[in-house]
């Protein structure tokens, strides 16, 4: 098995779970307002096509330490997701470390998923990612899932904010056309 794309995998397999849409990031960006913090994360997810997850590792000579890709899977996991991986933060002149430059962090764990929600997590993963359909068999890929139980948000003055699962998941992944 190789053991450093699996990882690779999984994590964008997750985002392609969290985020399915149409939009990418070469639409015109329009941040929603940020008193709206739970569209705010969704569209911050929408916008990206990759993540950088950090999980407490399970190997030596790091173990308990925290390790920013998934190498075992140690279920419990942060994935955070930022504008800066897009065009508008550098358009709009803001630093990727400006809250203004808006981010999100989840917290959860990584469920393997099988059947009816593995075939839907490939469909939304090959919709982002096309040439992972040709990637080699041969390396133990799996789908999985991000069972989230927070969402952290980071696009405004005055402190990070939190937005439940619940509200995630009920605000529009982006900007409804009308
Ligand atoms: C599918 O996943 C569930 C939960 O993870 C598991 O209990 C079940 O055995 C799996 N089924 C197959 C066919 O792998
Ligand atoms: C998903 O996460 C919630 C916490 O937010 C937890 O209570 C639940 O057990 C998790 N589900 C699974 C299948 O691990």
């Amino acid at each position: 098995m190789n053991a450093s794309l699996r990882p690779a995998l999984l994590l964008l397999l997750g985002l392609a779970w969290l985020a399915p849409g149409s939009c990418g990031p070469a639409c015109g960006l329009q941040i929603p307002p940020h008193d709206q913090v739970a569209r705010v994360a969704r569209f911050v997810a929408h916008q990206c096509d990759w993540a950088s997850m950090a999980t407490i590792s399970s190997h030596r000579p790091v173990e308990g330490q925290p390790f920013s890709n998934v190498f075992s899977v140690n279920p419990q996991a942060s994935l955070s997701m930022s504008l800066a991986q897009t065009d508008y933060c550098r358009q709009q002149g803001f630093d990727p470390q400006s809250p203004l430059c808006a981010h999100i962090i989840l917290s959860g764990s990584v469920l393997e998923v099988n059947g009816t929600e593995a075939d839907f997590a490939k469909k939304a993963l090959f919709s982002r990612h096309p040439e992972m359909i040709d990637w080699p068999t041969d390396h133990n890929w799996f789908f999985a899932k991000f069972n989230i139980s927070q969402v952290w948000v980071l696009d405004y003055f005055g402190g990070i904010k939190t937005v439940t699962p619940d509200e995630y998941f009920q605000a529009p992944p982006h900007r409804k056309h009308h």
